[in-house]
């Protein structure tokens, strides 16, 4: 056998995300009823987890003079964290409406009077390549900060062929200059561009069909359309997903943030991997969704948006998950709705505003949540053979996990087996 090359030892708590079912997300009592180890470790082999378990169980046999070992007494050890709905490459910043919206103008009169996501769209647009790629790489690095090590990022802010692939190429690229692994979207249904606004939505949704998605074969493994007044209606939106899904897409969806239109629904049908905002599903909605998907299509819930738009409606987690509804949890980073990178705080407020438990936001966090963008073979739990990527908190219990609101918990970041500086 090959000697451990990392050892994370003396751990107050092990979260391991394990001990679910293999072949879906987290749902129901499933989602607390996750494996939580006292006094434990993890054991590495380059970038794969190769053991988990208690202190006393440790076999000392696998140690080697070069095993790099790492001292987590009174901290709680858990996955990298995996943000599986970002839109992190765009242009400018949206400082000037959040004025405007604290003055009482709402989230879709602004993007109606050609401001929202069509002013960002108009500085993604006036970027360079170069600048995106920067901006993107300091936007991971905050991120990495936080303790993510996956992270799904969307286009969407360029709305023409040639800006669209290169927000796709800017994500990828991104991905393969530093440590976090991105996992590109492509949303080049966001809202309708001001070239086809005679035209409309369905003429808009064609082009993209015809003119785009064959480049991307390859290149994102996901399609994303916005369903909502002002933007895609849930006819055009349903027959895009289908055209996407035959070209081998995975689908998602941005539907009941502001309005209950049936988006959500409509796309699980399809078999969409994830659904995504979800403010207005209702709870018997949500039921059928879960029974429909024998839940495998996760609702991925986004709770800074509503409070940095100054909402009253939140997604009614609690419902959901009493009803099989698998969850995740992410921030929804972008410059509009969501400006912030801290996970940890979207975990507590889905606690507080959505009915989570400690428990329940850590997998939404982490194994439902690589669910959510399909790379749960690969992470969101700490078991043998994912990827190592592993975080030591400054906790020493999961239910002090959403406790300190705000605040960064992380001490240490690995990922793929090498700690981050
Ligand atoms: O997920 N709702 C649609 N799209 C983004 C916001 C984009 C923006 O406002 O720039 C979201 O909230
Ligand atoms: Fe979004």
């Amino acid at each position: 056998f090959a000697p451990y090359t990392l050892l994370i030892q003396h751990a107050a708590q092990v979260l391991t995300l394990a001990g679910g079912p293999p072949d879906r997300p987290l749902a129901g009592p499933d989602l607390s009823s996750w494996t939580i180890i006292e006094q434990g470790y993890v054991a590495c082999v380059d970038d794969k987890i190769v053991a988990v378990g208690r202190m006393s169980k440790l076999n000392l046999a696998h140690l080697g003079p070069d095993t790099r070992l790492i001292d987590a007494s009174g901290c709680v050890v858990m996955p990298g964290l995996v943000e599986c709905h970002t839109h992190l490459v765009f242009g400018g910043n949206r400082a000037d409406e959040f004025e405007r919206k604290l003055r009482g103008e709402s989230y879709l009169d602004i993007l109606a009077g050609g401001g929202g996501i069509l002013s960002t769209v108009r500085a993604t647009r006036a970027a360079s390549e170069a600048e995106l790629l920067a901006h993107s790489l300091h936007h991971l690095k905050g991120f990495r900060r936080y303790g993510v090590t996956t992270l799904e990022a969307k286009s969407g802010y360029g709305l023409d062929r040639d800006t669209e692939l290169r927000l796709v190429r800017v994500a990828r690229e991104a991905g393969q200059q530093q440590a976090v692994r991105v996992v590109p979207t492509f949303l080049g249904a966001h809202v309708v561009p001001p070239e086809f606004k005679e035209a409309g939505p369905r003429t808009y949704v064609d082009f993209i069909l015809r003119e785009v998605l064959s480049d991307l074969k390859g290149e994102a493994a996901f399609v994303d359309i916005f369903c909502e007044d002002g933007a895609f209606p849930l006819d055009v939106s349903r027959y895009y997903l289908e055209q996407a899904h035959k070209m081998g897409f995975g689908l998602k969806i941005h539907a009941e943030q502001l309005h209950d239109l049936g988006g959500c629904e409509m796309a699980a049908e399809l078999g969409a991997t994830s659904i995504d905002h979800c403010d207005y599903l209702m709870p018997d909605a949500a039921a059928r969704i879960a029974q429909q998907t024998a839940g495998r299509t996760v609702a991925v819930l986004l709770p800074l948006v509503p409070l940095f738009l100054r909402q009253q409606k939140f997604a009614d987690g609690r419902e959901f998950i009493d009803s099989g509804l698998p969850v995740a949890v992410s921030t929804d980073f972008n410059p509009g709705s969501c400006p912030s990178k801290n996970l940890w705080l979207a975990l507590s407020v889905a606690c507080l505003k959505m009915g989570l438990t400690a428990k329940e936001a850590v997998a939404a966090v982490t194994l439902n949540a690589a669910w959510a963008i399909a790379q749960q073979h690969d992470c969101g739990s700490l078991e043998p053979g994912k990827r190592a990527d592993v975080l030591v908190l400054n906790v020493s219990s999961v239910a002090e996990v959403p406790y300190w609101l705000g605040e960064n918990p992380v001490r240490d970041v690995v990922i793929g087996g090498a700690l981050i500086a």
